[in-house]
């Protein structure tokens, strides 16, 4: 047994099942940029940026020292009773990146789960309304708020219900498949219908708190909207007195080569989710919004004890100055460029290649049985992933069928170059047939 194997032996007798979705073996020793090293010494490049929470890449000095120079100051004081410098910094510094002409305020918490539970409590008690609504196939954590606003996995479901009331989902404007896995996408009027059905039968429009996007649904196969459905949905929302809230807890802080996501549309949300790879990878999420409504509750309505611990508030400062120092956010948009400008040809090239999209280094490849029906191959997409692993590149697949192709910020031209190879080579490599031996039981979403 190598060591891998004997850490993933070891791991399954002590690490419970719910908290990983396996897919090949990599028992990671070490990173730097976007590079990462196993515990037998041999080196991949990484496009999954540990489930984007590694934007600024594995390590980086910069990040890595500011948390050193804190821990040596002091590791905690809860902001639940006293003040530190870190803190005030990061959430002065979220109120400047984060979209809004209004005047902000943020809160802090430890997962983007946990800050998705925080618009559930700050929607119904600024709006005094129980309902919430969102997506169907989102993710937006693992709590019971978070969870019950996600609709992606019966395994999130089962065995553990009832959910919390009052959550209702309606579908994503996919500007790729249509509802329920129609060959063409809807119209706005279509992907709306639901949701004017609902208000006009079952939810009073009146009595919705907030409705929950997630600008590009990323676990739920990066999907892309159709154009102006946000702009229609604000509408909708400012009619009835809606607060709309956007979780950008993947999507956020460079990944499609802004701060935000929301930046690519015509919206202004009242309250905006971060987490991720805010304090670089340290546990970290940030409710950020109008302040009128983040100052509605009195404590302790949300607060966590060890939140916004100075650590994390370094790390997170660092991340961000990394990212403004070396132009990150425009980084991501070239860099998002170059690779679709090799992408965008494979849909053509290849017939498994349904569709390729995405904004900046957020990008979803479609992989398909059938190009004109759209029929996912979630096995397919597995054994490409399996390949890519093989080679040296570590891909997984999302909503069964999707590549997700999400690198660090600072992965370099020529990373890019040797990731694309191997991924081609792996698709050319299934459609020859030359994968049809890969194993793939139990992997995946
Ligand atoms: C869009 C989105 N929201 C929320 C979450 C949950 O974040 P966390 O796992 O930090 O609780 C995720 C995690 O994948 C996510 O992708």
């Amino acid at each position: 047994m190598n060591k891998s194997e004997q850490l993933i032996n070891e791991d399954s007798k002590y690490f419970a099942k719910p908290g990983r979705i396996k897919y090949y073996p990599l028992a990671i020793s070490h990173g730097y940029g976007a590079t990462l090293v196993d515990v037998e010494g041999k080196t991949y490049i990484d496009l999954l940026s540990s489930a984007s929470s590694q934007n600024v890449g594995h390590a980086p000095k910069q990040v890595t020292d500011a948390i050193k120079a804190q821990v040596d100051q002091f590791i905690h004081y809860t902001p639940a009773y006293m003040y530190h410098e870190p803190l005030v910094k990061l959430a002065k510094k979220i109120c400047e990146i984060a979209p809004g002409s209004y005047e902000k305020r943020v809160l802090f918490g430890l997962s983007g789960s946990d800050a998705n539970d925080g618009i559930v409590k700050l929607a119904r008690a600024y709006t005094g309304r129980p309902y919430i609504i969102s997506f169907i196939n989102a993710y937006h954590g693992s709590t019971y708020g978070s969870l019950s606003m996600s609709a992606i996995s019966l395994n999130m479901r089962k065995h553990y219900g009832p959910m919390l009331p009052g959550f209702y989902h309606i579908p994503f404007p996919d500007n790729y498949r249509g509802m329920f896995e129609h060959q063409n996408p809807n119209t706005i009027e279509e992907y709306l219908a639901p949701l004017k059905e609902m208000f006009e039968k079952y939810v009073p429009a009146d009595e919705v708190a907030c409705i929950m996007i997630e600008t590009i649904q990323g676990d739920g196969g990066l999907l892309e909207p159709v154009d102006g459905y946000f702009e229609t949905l604000q509408d909708l929302c400012q009619t009835h007195g809606i607060l709309l809230a956007v979780d950008d807890i993947q999507q956020g802080l460079g990944r499609t080569g802004y701060w935000s996501s929301v930046s690519h549309y015509n919206i202004e949300p009242d309250l905006i989710t971060f987490g991720k790879s805010l304090a670089g990878g340290l546990p970290m999420s940030a409710i950020v919004g109008r302040s009128e409504i983040m100052d509605y509750l009195d404590a302790p309505a949300h607060l966590f004890t060890t939140g916004a611990n100075p650590v994390s508030c370094e790390a997170a400062l660092a991340t961000i100055s990394m990212i403004e120092d070396q132009n990150l956010l425009q980084a991501s948009t070239d860099k998002g460029h170059y690779v679709r400008k090799r992408l965008n040809q494979w849909p053509e090239k290849y017939k498994s290649v349904g569709n390729v999209r995405g904004k900046g280094l957020s990008i979803g490849i479609d992989i398909v049985s059938d190009k004109i029906k759209k029929v996912r191959d979630p096995e397919a997409a597995l054994k490409i992933c399996n390949c890519c692993y093989d080679n040296g590149v570590v891909i997984i697949a999302v909503a069964g069928n999707v590549l997700r192709f999400q690198p660090p910020l600072v992965i370099t031209y020529d990373q890019l170059d040797t990731a694309l190879n191997v991924l081609e080579a792996a698709i050319q490599d299934f459609e020859t047939g030359k994968l049809d031996n890969y194993d793939i039981a139990g992997q995946g979403w």
